[in-house]
């Protein structure tokens, strides 16, 4: 069943109140739910009340304290027929959340037992009109075993607590703030809490835990840093407050996502709170800096102004990624997170937006919500946001996002409503600007500078691409934000900011000076491709000059991107390869010595474009000829350089451990060095490699070593394997990495080793971090997936089907990368396609699986 943004209609009834009561237990908890139930006036008027529900049934039902005769089932859900404007209907309902292997409502995870409800599990926990759209004020009573749930947690604040008889006991919960179900959470369990307090602007003071399991509490004080740091940045940035006098985190070891935004509640993924220098890395630092961020900051964008219905997810999504992302930025380089999330963006994003699960950050229909909570409606969701306050500029921005705030509190909108409070806010027409929300695909720029009667003219033309549903599509509004360069002085006049919002149109800089470099899309200002070609002259003098870290990081990327595309093709000459070479070796020279850079922008400039990437600037590639183009080039370029980033590797390696900046840069551009290192002498790769890894204080050396000494043919990657499985026994996340970096190798019996990997007594199927650190490694990695034999495929389609069962929304997670097919190569593209066909004859596939598998297909 398709369903339909245009279909919305207002509920019928409304729920102002709920009362919840859980007799808990992990392998049976009984659900007693109180609803006051009051007709909608903007409702149809319907005397039918629909409770939804999935996987449970009624126990008993009761309308005002009587046992009622007037309900029925309807597929999942429960009707009951009312007459009348207000009632009280009771349902009892029985779960076994030791079951629950989706993860999905009540479920039990590591002995203890938590929910996640977002988008549709409240339905699974009890019968409810489970929409964004109905909130509710909740109260909460749980009563269970104090040995097995000494901690027990809900939203809001705890109102009491007491024993109760053979050793139980129970507290009582209330949440004053009226939210849709799937804000709702519950926790019990043996928990231990990292404490801490922040009082905010106006006085409140608030009493902050990060509740771990016991052993894990030394490992969670950048979390809570991390939540202080939130709460601070998001009071002094976009003037908001928290409204609560608690706030409780809970890590879990079994998640499907990242973590949730429960109110006064969140429940996260444990990798995303647990860190200490000697088992988590830089980036899993800077990941759980940002997810705290990101949950924290939905208080406001996402519980205190919701959505109206699940078309409208990038309303909280977008928006809140925009926030981290500037809370993140802030925390630490600005220029580095940008070009980070550009990276991300291209890797995650592009290949949505140019395959056959395209959809607008603003979907139009949607078989499974879950199927949605995607690379576009989160992180090209917040690009358009972005955009916005690009053309506001940040202070006119800011009183957009303030009308936004006051107009909604309290209510669940709808993406439009966010798009007017800016335009009223900020003072800006949005008109045109609203067909990001409804046009799917990447735009492309295609630009040309000339020169007429002595001034610089800029032709610009864009092209939207077709996509699923979207045959004809509108030229949009582009924010470039452009520079014209003096070769001599290697200074410009200004930057400017110009808005494409035709399908082609010219600008006229009248004070250009004469044979200008063109430096564009500064900042990446607006989430398109631009096409141009250039000489590699002036990307070498973009990568050395320009003032914008971000286009210089762009011009190296496009210099590379340039000469690998051309290669794979098959379109060089030795002659052509050897110039090409030559211009990158320059401008990768000047990164790797020039003094004047600081170590974390250094290792964001070595990095080469992904080979993910590198296949979208082609409309059908051949993933092999890439890989070993890409590989060919970082070969030469350790080779070539060889002195100078032995050099370089000796001196980050010099550097001591701290948190701060420039140790980080160090650790950062020493991995990266390593890697050119290994690339051009195997050798000198593995006994540098196992001398860091050997040397190693901290995870992000050790992981280092280990990712480069994984995809070597040699003694010392067995010895630095076997070293990190024994040192890291019983820590699930650190066994992660060591699945993920042998899943994601290069080393040429890759397959094999996944395979294995997959046998091994620490796999674990029911535990979506273990599957990822697996599978989801070894679909993102071209050498392993694309393998000739088509055996890559057929592993992920073998996930698919033996997960689907087990874990839906996990399993869905693998279909995009087989439903790239289109894309590849025809001997690849026929192997890939047919795993999808083999997937789509399972008789009892998932709705989430049946969906992305059936669109892929076409
Ligand atoms: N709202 C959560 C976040 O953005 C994601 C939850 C998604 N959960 C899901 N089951 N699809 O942080
Ligand atoms: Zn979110």
């Amino acid at each position: 069943p398709v369903i339909r943004r245009e279909d919305y209609l207002p509920p019928a009834w409304l729920v102002p109140e709920i009362a919840l009561d859980f007799d808990l237990g992990l392998d049976a908890t009984k659900v007693t739910s109180t609803l006051s139930v009051k007709r909608n006036p903007e409702g149809n008027g319907a005397s039918t009340l629909r409770l939804n529900g999935d996987q449970i049934s009624p126990v008993s039902v009761r309308v005002d304290g009587d046992a009622a005769n007037d309900w029925r089932m309807d597929g999942p859900d429960l009707l009951v027929e009312l007459s009348g404007d207000a009632h009280e209907v009771t349902i009892e309902t029985a779960l076994v959340p030791s079951g629950n292997s989706q993860l999905m409502g009540l479920y039990a995870s590591n002995g203890m037992l938590c929910t996640q409800c977002e988008a549709e599990g409240f339905r699974r926990i009890t019968f409810f009109p489970d929409r964004p759209d109905v909130l509710s004020t909740y109260s909460v009573r749980m009563s269970g075993d104090k040995a097995t749930f000494p901690i027990l947690l809900a939203n809001g604040n705890c109102t009491a607590e007491g024993e109760g008889e053979n050793g139980t006991h129970w507290a009582e919960w209330h949440d004053p703030w009226p939210k849709p179900s799937y804000l709702f959470a519950l926790v019990a369990g043996e928990l231990i809490a990292n404490h801490g307090t922040f009082t905010t602007k106006s006085g409140r003071k608030v009493d902050l835990n990060v509740w771990v399991r016991p052993g894990d509490e030394g490992r969670t004080q950048h979390a809570l840093d991390s939540l202080i740091a939130s709460m601070k940045w998001d009071e002094e940035t976009f003037g908001r407050e928290y409204d609560l006098d608690l706030f409780n985190i809970v890590a879990v070891s079994d998640f499907n996502m990242g973590a949730m935004e429960n109110k006064g509640l969140n429940v996260f993924n444990t990798r995303y709170v647990l860190a200490d220098p000697d088992t988590a890395t830089d980036a899993d630092y800077d990941a759980i800096e940002g997810v705290i961020g990101h949950e924290y900051f939905h208080n406001w964008s996402g519980n205190r102004v919701t959505c109206r219905d699940w078309f409208q997810l990038s309303l909280k999504e977008g928006f809140t990624v925009l926030r981290d992302q500037l809370f993140s930025a802030d925390m630490g380089s600005e220029p580095v997170k940008r070009i980070e999330d550009v990276r991300i963006l291209r890797i995650a994003q592009f290949p949505e937006d140019s395959g056959p699960l395209a959809h607008p950050i603003r979907p139009d229909s949607y078989q499974e919500i879950s199927n949605f909570y995607t690379a576009t409606v989160y992180n090209k969701g917040a690009e358009v946001i972005r955009m916005m306050r690009t053309m506001a500029g940040e202070e006119r921005f800011r009183k957009g996002t303030d009308l936004y705030f006051d107009r909604h509190d309290g209510t669940a909108a709808t993406c439009e409503d966010f798009v007017k409070a800016i335009e009223d806010g900020a003072g800006l027409d949005l008109a045109q600007f609203r067909l990001w929300y409804s046009q799917a695909g990447t735009p492309q720029v295609a630009a040309s500078l000339t020169q007429e009667d002595g001034k610089a003219v800029l032709t610009l033309h864009q092209t939207v691409p077709t996509t699923p549903g979207q045959p004809e599509k509108q030229a949009m509004p582009i924010p470039l934000r452009v520079a014209l360069f003096d070769r001599a002085t290697a200074t410009h006049s200004g930057e400017s900011l110009i808005v494409l919002d035709k399908a082609e149109d010219r600008f006229v800089f009248a004070d250009a000076p004469a044979d200008p470099v063109l430096s564009i899309n500064r900042g990446f200002s607006a989430p398109v491709a631009i096409e141009m070609a250039r000489p590699d002259a002036d990307l070498v003098f973009l990568a050395a000059c320009d003032d914008d870290p971000f286009a210089r990081y762009e011009a190296m990327q496009s210099l590379v991107v340039q000469h690998l595309v051309a290669a794979v093709g098959g379109g060089l000459d030795e002659g052509q390869r050897s110039a090409g070479r030559k211009a990158i070796g320059e401008a990768f020279r000047a990164i790797v010595t020039d003094a004047e850079l600081d170590d974390l922008m250094r290792g964001e400039l070595m990095l080469l474009p992904a080979e993910s990437y590198l296949a979208e600037q082609l409309l059908v590639s051949d993933p092999g000829a890439i890989h070993t183009e890409r590989e060919g080039l970082k070969a030469w370029l350790g080779a070539t350089f060889a002195d100078e980033l032995k050099a370089l590797h000796d001196r980050v390696s010099a550097v001591p451990y701290s948190r701060e900046a420039e140790a980080r840069g160090a650790r950062k551009v020493k991995t990266q060095a390593l890697v050119y290192i290994a690339a051009g002498d195997s050798a000198e790769g593995a006994s540098r490699g196992i001398a860091q890894y050997r040397a190693a204080s901290c995870m992000t050396d050790r992981q280092g070593a280990l990712m480069v000494l994984a995809s070597l043919d040699c003694t010392e990657r067995e010895e630095a394997l076997a070293d990190f499985l024994a040192r890291y026994e019983g820590n699930a996340l650190v066994i992660d990495k060591w699945f993920s970096l042998q899943a994601g190798s290069l080393h040429p019996r890759v397959l094999d080793h996944v395979r294995a990997l997959a046998k091994h007594p620490e796999f674990r199927m029911s535990n979506p971090n273990r599957v990822r650190s697996v599978f989801m490694a070894a679909a993102m990695n071209p050498v392993a997936f694309h393998d000739p034999s088509g055996e890559g495929y057929r592993m992920i389609g073998d996930i698919i089907r033996r997960l689907d069962p087990i874990n839906p929304q996990t399993a869905a997670r693998f279909v995009p990368s087989l439903g790239r097919w289109r894309r590849v190569e025809p001997v690849r593209a026929k192997l890939m396609r047919a795993e999808l066909e083999r997937i789509a004859q399972e008789p009892d596939l998932s709705r989430d699986v049946r969906e992305q598998v059936s669109k892929s297909l076409g």
